[in-house]
């Protein structure tokens, strides 16, 4: 049996102004895999992330979703079309509540042809999604209540939740476990796995022990380019990869 390509890219390049961030970069992600994206800080996961979701516009290189050349596609197409993405800094808004905040994660495409702030029905089923997905991140107890108010944990899952509201079929998270206090880790990670299932994940993580727990296959990236592919083990046991991170001083290493 051949699993499908749920998203690639090939020959991704981005500058900024004169510099590289990134390099003639070409992944690919099969459908229902979690692929974590490793590397030093600054090796250009998050502006492969971002090309890869549209915030990057001009990108050289091919980018497809599934079998569809989304290169040219604008970011907001792209998230219609069931690319979810969730943000290295949380990308919420803390003074709203949650169930504001997912409405708001609710593509408008879906109610562009149709004035839902005035229409009950449009207004009911965005609050549907919204409790629907709360309970998929388990925040049900908590969807009146201001993000603010929250554990860094459950604004990570504020902040998986607005992804979900378009239901994507493609997630790709930058670092969900950035700002989580060690002792809501395995609970955010338990989140991860929940959504992961019927999705494909391209994952952002520099703790090594959710990474090797939780991928199917691991990308190191470095100085914009990719090091090496392989499972945890054989990324473990490449000199590469530990030359990679002690010639970076990393932080997270
Ligand atoms: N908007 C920008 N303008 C100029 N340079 C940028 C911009 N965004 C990123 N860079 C540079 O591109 C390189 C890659 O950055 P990127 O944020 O993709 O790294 P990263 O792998 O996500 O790192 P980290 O682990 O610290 O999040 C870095 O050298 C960064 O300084
Ligand atoms: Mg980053």
């Amino acid at each position: 049996m051949t699993t499908s390509t749920a998203i690639s890219c090939a020959g991704v390049s981005v500058f900024f102004d004169d510099f590289r961030a990134l390099n003639k970069v070409s992944i690919d992600v099969k459908a229902g895999q979690v692929v974590a994206l490793i590397g030093p800080n600054g090796a250009g996961k998050t502006t492969l992330l971002n090309a890869l979701s549209g915030r990057l516009p001009q990108t050289t290189g091919r980018i497809m979703l599934g079998g569809t050349d989304i290169s040219r596609v604008p970011v907001h197409r792209r998230a219609a079309m069931g690319l979810g993405r969730s943000f290295q800094i949380i990308n919420i808004f803390p003074e709203m509540t949650v169930r504001e905040n997912l409405r708001l994660g609710a593509q408008p495409h879906k109610f562009r042809f149709q004035p839902f702030w005035r229409d009950v029905s449009g207004w009911r089923d965005l609050d549907e999604k919204a409790c629907a997905v709360a309970e998929e991140v388990e925040l049900t107890d908590v969807l009146d209540t201001p993000a603010a108010m929250l554990s860094h944990g459950r604004q990570r899952a504020v902040e998986l939740g607005l992804s979900l509201m378009s239901d994507p079929s493609v997630l790709l998270l930058d670092e969900p476990l950035a700002g989580v206090g060690q002792a809501e880790i395995d609970q955010t990670v338990a989140l991860i796995e929940r959504v992961r299932h019927g999705r494909t994940v391209l994952l952002v993580e520099h703790n090594m022990d959710v990474v090797m727990n939780i991928s199917d296959e691991i990308i190191v990236m470095i100085n914009g380019e990719i090091l090496m592919r392989g499972t945890a083990a054989e990324v473990q046991a490449d000199p590469r990869v530990r030359e990679a991170y002690l010639g970076s001083g990393d932080r997270d290493a």
